[in-house]
């Protein structure tokens, strides 16, 4: 992805319409739960990213998965979208000692950022990544005969195709079990007028996410519901 596309101008990657509000959650819940490891992965990924590090996961979303993840006794994972591995380590620590998360993304650079905090997390053994794109690493896996034993999926990626990767990822995730779309809700933009003035970087997307809400929440393999939190997640829950 282009890097100069991430700029200050950005808005802020929550729905809360109140600064202060997002910043009570952040002090009184989110910062003093999170680990040394995963502040330490935060401040890195700044500095080595600068403003393009608006693609980690928002924290208190990360709380929240990690804490979906134990609720739901998940033991194999896939994310789609890795980066420096904000949500993967999260999603590592809330699995069993003997579970498992694949983890797609093409860009292996971003991912060595993350991989001393992988080790000083101690959670090498249960991260399996997979450098390629989110279409051939899903179809890798589908070849693999993975298809139904994953508890959750987040996806995290190419959210101009999420549409595209939805049967399939409806084919790897076990019935009973959740995929979360993240930014669904597109920093707000989604519930614009379509002639609203928008930055190049979020108009692109805004079309393929409203196509991706409706089509959720028509399609009768799923029962879904969408989130307000960081940017917004869809989490569906696979019926059959
Ligand atoms: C929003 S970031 C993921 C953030 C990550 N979950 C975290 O918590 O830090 C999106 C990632 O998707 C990757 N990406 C871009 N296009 C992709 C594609 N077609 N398939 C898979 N990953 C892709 C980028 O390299 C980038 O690392």
């Amino acid at each position: 992805m282009d890097s100069s596309l991430f700029t200050a101008d950005l808005p802020c990657k929550s729905l809360l319409q109140s600064e202060a509000l997002l910043e009570y959650i952040l002090r009184t819940s989110s910062y003093p739960q999170e680990l040394e490891l995963l502040k330490q992965l935060r401040e890195a990924t700044v500095k080595k990213y600068n403003f393009k590090s608006v693609l980690t996961v928002p924290i208190d979303e990360a709380q929240f998965l990690g804490m979906l993840l134990k609720v739901m006794n998940a033991k194999k994972t896939l994310e789609v979208g890795v980066f420096t591995g904000y949500s993967i380590i999260t999603t590592a620590l809330a699995l069993p000692e003997d579970g498992k998360v694949v983890g797609i993304d093409p860009d292996r650079e971003a991912y060595e950022v993350g991989v001393p905090f992988i080790k000083k997390a101690g959670v090498e053994h249960k991260i399996h990544f997979i450098e390629a794109d989110g279409m051939s690493g899903l179809k890798h896996l589908l070849e693999n005969g993975e298809e139904g034993t994953f508890d959750f999926i987040f996806m995290d990626a190419d959210k101009d195709n999420y549409i595209n990767y939805h049967d399939m990822l409806l084919k790897l995730v076990r019935v009973g079990g959740l995929i979360g779309y993240d930014n669904t809700l597109w920093f707000g933009t989604v519930a614009l007028d379509d002639e609203a003035p928008l930055p190049e970087v979020l108009k692109r997307s805004r079309g393929p996410l409203l196509e991706l809400n409706s089509a959720l929440t028509a399609d009768p393999r799923i029962e879904s519901t969408i989130l307000s939190i960081g940017d917004g997640i869809t989490l569906c829950r696979r019926l059959y």
